[in-house]
């Protein structure tokens, strides 16, 4: 399941972001790449642990600490410190899939990566090309968000980046564990939980159907005791 969250970051947070972004080094994006997906990889990154992307890292997960439906979709468990990457003059990135265990820069943390975030910094009109592509059994999605919106997309998928061959395309990318590792459980999860959401707001002056909810806020919190791991 892809999912998408709009306004992850408010347009002042992406301008703050992305003058930050601008003043930083960038390095060949070859450096986080396993040995398989380098020889798809061409972009630039900002060098992992570079002040820059702690800076702008803490941003990103302040505002994902308060964000009711990225918690909702994602149950995260750890969060990978977020990198940054941009691509022009028709750099792509060709077919892969990211590597299944990622260690922490600098801490004894290793994290199974359960789900993959792109977040953008840029319009899509300001480039041509930079299509996240993700393919799943239903085929392939395309996916080019507004500045400050971010996708989440299961890490089990085959994926690629399209060239840029206009412009500018500028993205933090990270990955997380979690709580619930099968796509299918998480995905079932967040739809009982926008359903119960969704009775609660409509139906909340009903003795009866406040009940119902309470009861399925129940088998929520009880589906996710029995497949949580921690
Ligand atoms: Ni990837």
């Amino acid at each position: 399941m892809l999912i998408t969250i709009p306004d992850l970051l408010t347009s002042a947070q992406v301008e703050e972001a992305r003058r930050l972004l601008d003043s930083a080094e960038w390095v060949d994006g070859r450096v986080t790449a396993g040995h398989q997906s380098a020889r798809a990889k061409d972009n630039q990154q900002i060098p992992e642990g570079h002040p820059v992307s702690r800076q702008v890292g803490e941003m990103i997960l302040l505002a994902l600490g308060q964000n009711p439906l990225f918690h909702s979709a994602a149950l995260p468990l750890r969060i990978f410190p977020p990198l940054f990457n941009r691509y022009s003059g028709g750099q792509s990135f060709g077919t892969h899939v990211d590597n299944a265990i990622r260690q922490f820069p600098g801490a004894p943390v290793r994290i199974r990566t359960d789900l993959s975030a792109t977040l953008f910094f840029e319009d899509p009109e300001n480039y041509d090309g930079g299509e996240l592509c993700v393919e799943d059994t239903y085929g392939v999605h395309r996916v080019k968000l507004p500045a400050g919106s971010m996708v989440l997309y299961p890490s089990t998928s085959l994926h690629h980046v399209t060239p840029v061959t206009r412009g500018t395309r500028l993205c933090s990318f990270f990955w997380l564990q979690s709580m619930i590792r099968d796509d299918g459980k998480r995905s079932l999860l967040f739809d009982l939980d926008l359903g119960i959401q969704n009775v609660s707001r409509e139906l909340s002056e009903h003795e009866a159907a406040r009940k119902s909810a309470v009861q399925l806020t129940g088998v929520y919190h009880n589906l996710l005791r029995q497949w949580a791991e921690m």
